[in-house]
């Protein structure tokens, strides 16, 4: 174990409230207190990322998404689970170790010294949302910036990366790209402010190569988390958290704070985009606000477009006050829940909720991608609400509505579900579920490994950290079993 950040501050630790303290230190064992053994055929390494630290130079920060990237991993060789973290050395988490004070601007934290302090900053990337092996590559993403590249071994950081220079200007590349299970390329965007507002459209193809595949301009700047791909087209559902040119020049020459610069406005309506993936014109369609981080996953029906989301039953407006006192919060009046938006072609959407709990994190069987999935997966929370009170994790069967749901014990948290087949040539849900756990009792967190044919039953195997991560956000499973010993 190496301890490389200042020591967390002291928090109250209510409930599931731990999972919003930092972790320090980095680590590097094998588990060996675990319950079962590891399932026969998974083989591989699970990569999880997510806020490691909720403050930088001592300063706390004012948002979980500020915080600096610990990457976590978790290799399974057939016998033993081993795991490793490392801190990605962006260059704010560099700053953050030698001054005093945030190293940057961030979306929800301002840099000490007021006005001189802030003004013609833009946002640091620290590189803490997803992670994905591709072509032998990890990457660290975070959608105000460009990737950062790991050794998918040691998690040592190689840099900020720009695909031999193809990712211009700012370079920005969201955290939610999309793998085509049939053509093996993974599909991308980058929200850009500049020169004018605009979503780039990416696609990295099966040898690592960037390829731009069109620019869609955009009346206002909006912040847009996720998309969805199908066979055809690149699915955006742009809800109207704007950042117009009075808000933006408020952030940069008044020294406001990001969140506190984007304006929720329902009266725009949110705006669906059909990009066709080889570039062609999109065709556009509005439909009553609603806002949205996930996507689930999205395919053509006949003439229909259908898009399954994680829709919130307020606006930015509403969850901004929870952002902001995120280390105490439950998230009390925040609700989400799994909607099927489908868009026909005289630019009809049909509204559907799937499921009526409050839940977050969606996956689907990745090898569904772009074609219809029969089962979503979810963190849900069924008592409490949002983010710290994910309790249970969901499978959801659009075929017979059947829920089937495991149930962690009380206050415990759980975070998102990532589907691995048994085989490739298996049944959609034939396979586990890898999810990670926080017990707040022991302020330790867990590996479970759930059947996903039968969630509901207890977990097959369990790897007990000796220590907590904090709750993360998304993780990837690749079949490559990493060598952390070298
Ligand atoms: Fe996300």
């Amino acid at each position: 174990m190496t301890s490389i950040a200042t020591q967390p501050l002291a928090l109250e630790r209510p409930g599931g409230l731990g999972i919003w303290e930092s972790q320090p230190d980095e680590h590097d064992y094998v588990v060996d207190d675990v319950e079962g053994s590891v399932p026969d055929g998974l083989h591989g390494t699970l990569y999880r990322n997510g806020p490691g630290s909720f403050e930088s130079g001592g300063q706390p920060l004012g948002h979980f998404f500020d915080g600096d990237a610990l990457l976590s991993m978790f290799v399974f060789d057939g016998q033993r689970v081993r795991f490793r973290s490392r801190y990605v050395r962006t260059n704010h988490y560099r700053s953050g170790r030698e001054r005093r004070g945030a190293a940057g601007r961030l979306i929800g934290t301002n840099r000490r010294g007021g006005w001189a302090g802030n003004v013609l900053r833009l946002p640091a990337n620290v590189a803490n949302t997803h992670v994905v092996l591709h072509h032998g590559d990890l990457y660290a993403l975070y959608e105000l910036g460009k990737p950062h590249r790991l050794d998918p071994d040691s998690l040592e950081t190689l840099g900020e990366h720009d695909f031999d220079g193809r990712l211009r200007r700012m370079g920005a590349f969201s955290a939610h790209f999309k793998v085509d299970p049939v053509t093996g390329e993974l599909w991308n965007f980058g929200m850009e402010m500049l020169p004018r507002p605009s979503i780039r459209c990416y696609r990295l193809d099966r040898r690592g190569r960037l390829h731009r595949v069109r620019e869609i301009h955009i009346p206002d700047m909006v912040s847009n988390h996720d998309f969805a791909l199908t066979e055809r087209h690149m699915v955006f559902a742009l809800d109207p958290v704007t950042i117009d040119r009075a808000g933006a020049l408020r952030f940069l020459l008044l020294g406001k704070r990001l969140a506190d610069v984007v304006r929720w406005r329902p009266d725009r309506g949110t705006t669906i985009v059909l990009a066709p993936r080889d570039g062609g014109k999109p065709r556009v369609v509005q439909t009553d606000a609603f806002f949205h981080f996930h996507v689930d996953n999205a395919y053509e029906d006949g003439s229909d477009t259908v898009l399954d989301v994680v829709r919130f039953s307020h606006g930015w407006d509403h969850l901004l006050p929870h952002f902001d006192a995120f280390r105490s919060t439950d998230g009390d009046g925040v609700r989400s829940f799994l909607t099927r938006l489908r868009i026909t072609p005289s630019g009809r959407v049909e509204v559907d909720d799937l499921y009526g709990a409050t839940s977050e994190f969606p996956r689907h069987d990745w090898r569904r991608t772009t074609r219809a999935h029969r089962y979503t997966y979810l963190a849900t929370a069924l008592q409490g609400h949002w983010l710290s009170s994910l309790n249970a994790i969901t499978k959801l069967d659009h075929r017979t509505g059947a829920v089937r749901q495991h149930l962690l014990p009380s206050h415990h948290t759980v975070g998102e579900p990532v589907f691995v087949p048994r085989r490739h040539d298996a049944a959609e849900d034939d396979g586990w579920l890898l999810a990670v756990a926080y017990d707040p009792a022991e302020h330790r967190s867990r590996l479970l490994v759930l059947d996903a044919r039968a969630p509901d039953r207890d977990p097959l195997f369990v790897a007990r950290l000796r220590h907590h991560i904090p709750l993360g956000f998304h993780g990837s499973f690749t079949e490559r079993v990493a060598n952390p010993i070298g």
